[in-house]
């Protein structure tokens, strides 16, 4: 079997242990205000989760792949929305500096990313540019020691909160994804302004923005990457990112079958407890073989990308299996829960809402089929 490591499993109890005493029980009241988690992004940054694959020598705890999603369940099956901030600012915005950024960028950025003292975001989304990554219409041109940069973003998570940015830009968009490079931005640079912040149906807690840049100057020296290379930077920053948001599905299935079996064991009706039902036991046999099986594709998705050998199947198949199977537990503990699951006086209405963002962003389940699919058809 699969067994964690003693220390990897310390870094899960502690995360539990903090998910379940501090962000737990406010979560319900930041959903309903919509108050984003300051103190405890805060907090976590103290304690090592934000900033979880930095090396040591730029501030960090240079922790595994497989200590990320293990603690990332935990914090999600509290709350997903602070999960959420806690996985951009280590997959998508901190990751992408590791592995693509000069020894002057590492040394800038990521010992404020990985206390948290600055908060990451990833931004790539545009408006036409959503799962046709490559149509991206946000410009940049070389001006003197500059790069210049106009366009708009969107669906950018902690953008309303975001420090430092890591955004794409297309010399010229006939060159789809060739033209496209990466830079790191300061989100207080002239140029640089936050715009409509997205309503959304879940995951309220956490911020979702439009991004504006407006002759948004950025130094050469924050260049990440090489010039028009920029797309490969975006796409292996998503592997890493699919694998968080696999993690986050888990911790919401997780709760939610766990609510499910506690409500399905107290609720009597004929006399007797639901559970002594066996469309109740079925609904909650497939909801705990599907979280097992998810939690088998993270974990082993995390391991091989540890060993840098997993590519990006093993992170599509994990985030595919495991963002559907968190819809089907809230779906399925929703229905068990009754009338009762459909107010918003019982956690699992909110699970239902923060489930379906997951196969959505990061990619949508059908771009994680392609990606999956290409791997074998390129052959
Ligand atoms: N790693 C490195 N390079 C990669 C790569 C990877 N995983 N995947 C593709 N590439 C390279 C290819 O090798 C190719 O290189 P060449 O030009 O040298 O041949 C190049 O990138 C283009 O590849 P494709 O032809 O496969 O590109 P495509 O245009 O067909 O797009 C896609 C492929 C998989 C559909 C991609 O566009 C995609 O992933 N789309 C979904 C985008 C997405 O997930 N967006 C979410 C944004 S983040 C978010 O949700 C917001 C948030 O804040 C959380």
């Amino acid at each position: 079997m699969f067994d964690l490591s003693e220390s990897t499993q310390q870094i899960r109890d502690l995360a539990r242990d903090f998910a379940r005493s501090e962000i737990a029980p406010g979560a319900a009241e930041r959903d309903r205000t919509k108050q984003y988690p300051a103190e405890l992004v805060q907090q976590l940054g103290e304690m090592g989760f934000m900033g979880m694959f930095i090396p040591e020598e730029y501030g960090g705890f240079g922790m595994s792949t497989l200590d990320y999603v293990v603690a990332l369940e935990e914090i999600c099956y509290a709350d997903a929305s602070v999960g959420v901030v806690m996985s951009v600012n280590n997959s998508l915005a901190s990751s992408p500096i590791i592995a693509f950024g000069t020894e002057q960028q590492k040394q800038k950025y990521l010992p404020l990313l990985a206390t948290a003292e600055k908060l990451g975001c990833y931004a790539l989304t545009e408006p036409d540019a959503g799962s046709d990554a490559g149509a991206q219409k946000t410009r940049f041109v070389r001006d003197g020691d500059d790069y210049v940069l106009n366009g708009t973003k969107m669906w950018i998570t902690n953008g309303p909160q975001a420090d430092i940015c890591v955004t794409y830009a297309n010399i010229d968009p006939e060159l789809r994804h060739r033209g496209v490079s990466a830079f790191i931005v300061e989100t207080e640079w002239e140029g640089f302004s936050v715009g409509k912040v997205e309503p959304k149906l879940g995951i309220s807690a956490s911020g979702t923005s439009e991004l504006i840049f407006e002759n948004l100057r950025v130094p050469a020296d924050n260049l990440l990457g090489q010039e028009s290379h920029g797309f490969k930077v975006a796409m292996a920053t998503l592997d890493g990112g699919r694998i968080g948001i696999a993690a986050q599905s888990l911790g919401i299935a997780q709760r939610a079958f766990d609510l499910a079996l506690a409500y399905s064991q107290e609720r009597m009706q004929f006399g007797k407890p639901i559970v002594a039902n066996q469309a109740i036991q079925w609904m909650l046999a497939d909801m705990a073989t599907k979280i097992e099986a998810a939690r088998l594709l993270t974990w082993k998705a995390a391991v091989l990308k540890d060993r840098d050998e997993g590519g990006s199947r093993a992170c599509s198949m994990a985030k595919l299996f495991a963002s559907e199977a968190a819809n089907y537990c809230a779906d399925r503990a929703l229905q068990i829960h009754g009338g009762y699951g459909y107010s918003k006086e019982y956690e699992v209405e909110r699970l239902f809402r923060d489930a379906r963002i997951t196969t959505l962003y990061e990619g949508t389940s059908e771009i994680q089929r392609l990606v999956i699919a290409k791997s074998f058809l390129s052959r």
